[in-house]
């Protein structure tokens, strides 16, 4: 049996916070208490530090296979346990997409042999992402939790409420990036999210809406909702975050929020439950094709500390709020027992130092990319420590599998 004691931390979940010990034993969240020692643990001590339940990501793109000058499976999952992220589900426009059994079952492998953060990869609704014939859905099933086109909205009425169908017959979600082409972008967003929504009424399918960008977007969304609709929402931490008033108009798809007016509406939606999860859309790119125009932004590393700086120093969020959109409600859509720091539940941690502020430069990213508009802002949050199942994966810059393989390298024994 293996035990984690982490000693002395303040505990902050959905449900609330305390100060004390917390054990982690065979990977799981165990004995919750003050003051105890556990004789064979390995003790890592928390000195005031605060706890969360790890983070959990909906949306991310590791690049790989197809794109190793971006990132590759093992950067990406580097990026993740520094931005204190313990589970990732990765989007299907690699190369070639991840339409197939072969691809997903590559990323699988790859990913358990790293053995860092858990990976769930998404299939592809459509084949070769190109929106017109379905991808073999029922193939990749036992391999993938989700479907999504990410990268392109699915134009086709006639292909999505096919999708859909088939999606809720093998009990999984379709993820839809809402974009109709060519009519602007808060209309493109409305039309397509207002057409997902009444397909996913029509056809009783589990529904999830990625990257909402538009108040208009999450409106249309609560009106489904209070129609009975199985509906759920993700917003990213820049759109939150950031508006083209104050950080100009940095390329990313869906646009940020044009003015501080509407980024405020983005917020005010947040607030009264609109979205469910807040994920990142980490898309890394070379300087090279950012210059081209490529669209994204490298955000798993900064994340919390963005939020935490914008929204919990601001007192626009608490803290335990802030959790429930980082881990619990992600888990919830991902269906993992992850989220809260209750007995039974998987043993994912991320210490933080709340008061320890930095400013992002190139040195910051474990990612190979560093396209982000918040290079030279000056934040509050710094992760500290990342615990995935009981194992310490990140710790004060350091990686397991980098630079250390196991943590009784780096902690004390009890
Ligand atoms: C995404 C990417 O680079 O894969 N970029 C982004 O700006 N979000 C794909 C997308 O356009 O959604």
């Amino acid at each position: 049996m293996s035990v984690l004691l982490l000693r002395d931390v303040r505990v902050v979940d959905p449900l609330g916070e305390w100060r004390g010990d917390v054990a982690i034993e065979d990977g799981a969240f165990a004995a919750l208490g003050q003051g105890f020692s556990l004789p064979g643990a390995q003790v890592l001590e928390g000195e005031g530090r605060t706890l969360l339940p790890g983070f959990v990501d909906l949306h991310a793109h590791f690049r790989d296979p197809g794109f190793p000058e971006k990132e590759d499976l093992q950067t990406g999952s580097w990026a993740a346990a520094h931005g204190g992220f313990t589970a990732v589900s990765l989007m299907a426009n690699t190369d070639p997409p991840c339409d197939s059994p072969e691809v997903v079952r590559y990323i699988r492998e790859k990913a358990q042999a790293l053995n860092l953060v858990e990976i769930y990869p998404v299939g592809a609704v459509t084949k070769g992402l190109r929106g017109e014939e379905l991808a073999d859905l029922e193939a990749l099933a036992p391999y993938v939790w989700a479907y999504s086109d990410d990268g392109k909205g699915v134009a086709r009425a006639d292909v999505m409420a096919e999708a859909l169908r088939r999606a809720r017959a093998l009990g999984k979600p379709i993820l839809s990036h809402p974009e109709f082409p060519g009519v602007g972008h808060p209309l493109g967003e409305e039309l397509m999210v207002a057409r997902d929504l009444r397909l996913a009424q029509e056809t009783g399918a589990r529904l999830h809406l990625q990257h909402l960008s538009s108040p208009g977007s999450a409106r249309l969304l609560q009106e489904a909702r209070s129609a009975g609709a199985p509906v759920t929402a993700e917003v990213t931490p820049h759109h939150l975050g950031l508006s083209q008033e104050r950080f100009g108009d940095y390329r990313v798809n869906p646009p940020l929020p044009p003015t501080e007016g509407v980024r405020g509406e983005l917020v005010a939606a947040l607030r009264a439950g609109a979205f469910a999860a807040v994920a990142t859309d980490h898309a890394p790119h070379t300087p090279e094709d950012k210059a081209r125009g490529a669209p994204g932004i490298s955000g798993i590393e900064t994340a919390f500390p963005l939020l935490y700086t914008t929204f919990v120093r601001e007192g626009l969020l608490s803290l335990p709020e802030l959790s429930r959109y980082l881990a619990f409600g992600p888990a919830r859509i991902l269906g993992l027992r992850k989220g809260l720091v209750r007995p039974g539940y998987d043993g994912d941690a991320v210490l933080v130092e709340e008061d320890e502020g930095f400013v992002v430069d190139e040195g910051s990213f474990f990612s190979k990319s560093r396209n982000t508009p918040v290079l030279g802002m000056r934040l509050w949050g710094k992760i500290w420590a990342t615990i995935h199942r009981g194992e310490i994966v990140y710790i004060k810059g350091r990686l397991r599998g980098r630079d250390f393989d196991d943590h009784r390298q780096v902690v004390g024994a009890g």
